[in-house]
């Protein structure tokens, strides 16, 4: 089946959504999701969107800047952090005007709380920077950008998964999807494509990411000859239910939650002694790897505590009502009375597909833009992010940037020619799936996505060092071959979730190998990518971004500068 849009934007989590919102004023623009726009990711994010509105205490975007360059481990590129961090601003009372029932100060601003890395004076102590609704700051989002994107008349194809993008002499014209309900391909022939597709944390076994993030889009970009951008990079939140994985946000510490050892310390005063727990996500969480390595885990387990008990129960309520639900829930604790058992939980890919401030696809290291082709949330690299992301700068980076994707998109719509299709656009999808459907190995991609998360857990996780790296690319090489043999248990076309599955192993396969190969060359420990046997971060040599390209013969590295404006790299203490 063939559709033409003027714009077409992939994934509907809070980028995809609010680029459609400002393309939809001056353009038609369809939005495919594999899920229902609601159900999108963003709807998971709790603690809150950051943006120096100073409404708890004096504070300026300066200072968010600062910080969030500084979290990055100097690796953010500081034209975009200063982009995002100005605008989020204006970002965060566009959401208000929307309509997102923010909580509020008693006289009625909208509140900020504390998270982690946020500081005033330039890391003198923390400050109230992320505005919140409750633990439900992401799903207040969604559902209000959705509503307005319905009022603006965008529209959605749910349910649909894109397998490919349409490429004509170096320039994007559409892409091609599945719908799942029927099996059937469909090309959407467009003058602009936007991928706001989200992560990939689905290739690690603990994870707080849904089982639908599994990098299709970076995935999609890179089998196309797109590089991707500092993949080494991957975030581990410090507080995932134990086992589960499933997010305990960073506001519980904001509010004054303490994380505590085996032995009933305080940790975290021994790592960072000025922010003690609102220390950056990648510090906490290697903290915490290290109090368990070194055996004062839980019982001698491998969990820790985030107590909150003495913040009591109106606060417990009030303020984390979803995460308070969750692990009565999942573990019968009631945080109201006893500390909760926590680990650390794949979170968040800093890396992805590389684009400009303007979320314009890069082809290269050298910059060069591919026209009609974006990206913007957590499946793009801008590098807002650097080595590690401050928690609440996702949301800001999403809205942000998803509004710059469709500011910048409304201009290539009405500068652009529609592109001519190339024949058989939709050959390479029907390749794909014909090859999918057609395999006879025996082997099972549940069986093989599992063997994959619990190898990338143990050998590519919070630490790293080449042998545990070197030894992940020789299972990765034994997981795609058994990934050759896949076998369908179910052959029809219609919500074919096994069919579904296999495509998205494929994705996490290829994204897990270019993550591997960039870590085992990166001879240094930056942010969340922590190498043993390399402990310092290494400026001379590493202060640069990676680019992995996919090529017939494996994958090829190359490497571009960070961009620095006003804040010179230094030691990182907190
Ligand atoms: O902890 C949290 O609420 C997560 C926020 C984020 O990842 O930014």
């Amino acid at each position: 089946m063939y559709h033409k849009y003027n714009a077409i934007i992939v994934g509907a989590g809070g980028a995809g959504l609010r680029a459609a919102l400002q393309l939809s004023t001056v353009s038609d623009v369809a939005v495919l999701t594999k899920l229902y726009p609601t159900r999108s990711h963003t709807g998971t994010a709790q603690g809150g969107i950051g943006a120096a509105l100073g409404n708890r205490e004096e504070d300026h975007w300066e200072w968010h800047a600062f910080d969030t360059v500084k979290g990055s481990d100097y690796l953010g590129d500081q034209d975009a952090i200063d982009i995002m961090c100005r605008d989020a601003v204006e970002a965060v009372y566009d959401l208000e005007h929307m309509g997102l029932p923010f909580s509020r100060t008693p006289e009625g601003k909208i509140d900020q709380r504390r998270f982690g890395g946020h500081t005033k004076y330039e890391g003198k102590e923390p400050v109230m920077r992320s505005c919140y609704a409750a633990d439900r700051t992401g799903h207040m989002i969604l559902q209000t950008l959705y509503q307005q994107c319905v009022k603006n008349n965008v529209v959605f194809f749910n349910e649909y998964s894109v397998l490919d993008i349409i490429m004509s002499d170096g320039v994007c014209g559409g892409v091609i999807a599945m719908d799942i309900g029927t099996g059937e391909l469909h090309i959407f022939h467009a003058k602009t494509v936007l991928f706001a597709s989200g992560g990939f944390g689905k290739m690690y076994k603990v994870t707080s990411n849904a089982h639908a993030l599994t990098g299709d889009g970076p995935a999609v970009l890179y089998r196309n000859g797109i590089p991707l951008e500092d993949m080494e990079f991957f975030q581990f939140h410090p507080t995932g239910i134990y086992k589960l994985g499933i997010l305990i946000t960073e506001g519980a510490r904001g509010e004054g939650g303490i994380l505590l050892n085996g032995t009933g310390e305080r940790f975290m005063e021994r790592y960072a002694p000025t922010i003690k727990d609102l220390a950056p996500r990648d510090m906490v969480s290697q903290a915490m790897h290290r109090e368990i390595a070194e055996g004062r885990g839980v019982d001698g387990k491998d969990y820790l505590l985030l107590d909150l008990t003495h913040l009591g129960a109106e606060v417990i309520e009030e303020k984390l009502p979803d995460v308070t639900d969750f692990v009565r829930t999942y573990l019968g604790v009631d945080p109201v009375k006893e500390p909760i058992p926590v680990q650390p939980t794949a979170h968040y890919a800093m890396g992805g597909i590389p684009t400009d401030v303007d979320a314009r696809v890069l082809a290269d290291e050298t910059g060069a833009v591919i026209p009609g082709l974006y990206a913007a949330g957590e499946c793009a690299c801008v590098s807002v992010h650097g080595a590690n992301r401050l928690g609440t700068n996702s949301l800001v980076d999403i809205q942000v940037f998803g509004k710059r994707a469709g500011d910048h998109m409304a201009r290539f719509v009405r500068e652009s020619p529609l592109l001519e299709l190339p024949s058989q656009p939709d050959a390479p999808a029907r390749a794909l799936l014909d090859k999918i459907w057609s395999a006879n190995g025996g082997e099972l991609a549940g069986a093989i996505r599992a063997d994959l998360q619990q190898k990338m857990m143990d050998k590519a996780s919070i630490f790293r060092d080449e042998a545990s790296l070197k030894t992940m690319q020789e299972e990765l090489a034994k997981l795609k071959d058994r990934y050759q043999r896949i076998s369908l248990r179910y052959k029809g076309s219609k919500y074919n979730a096994d069919l579904m599955e296999t495509v998205e192993l494929g994705y996490l396969l290829d994204l897990a190998e270019a993550l591997v190969v960039s870590a085992l060359a990166r001879t240094e420990s930056r942010g969340a990518h922590s190498r043993v046997d390399y402990p310092k971060r290494d400026d001379a040599n590493w202060l640069k971004h990676t680019m992995a390209f996919r090529k017939d013969n494996g994958i090829e590295l190359r490497y571009k500068p960070v961009k620095i404006t006003r804040f010179e790299p230094k030691e990182r203490k907190y």
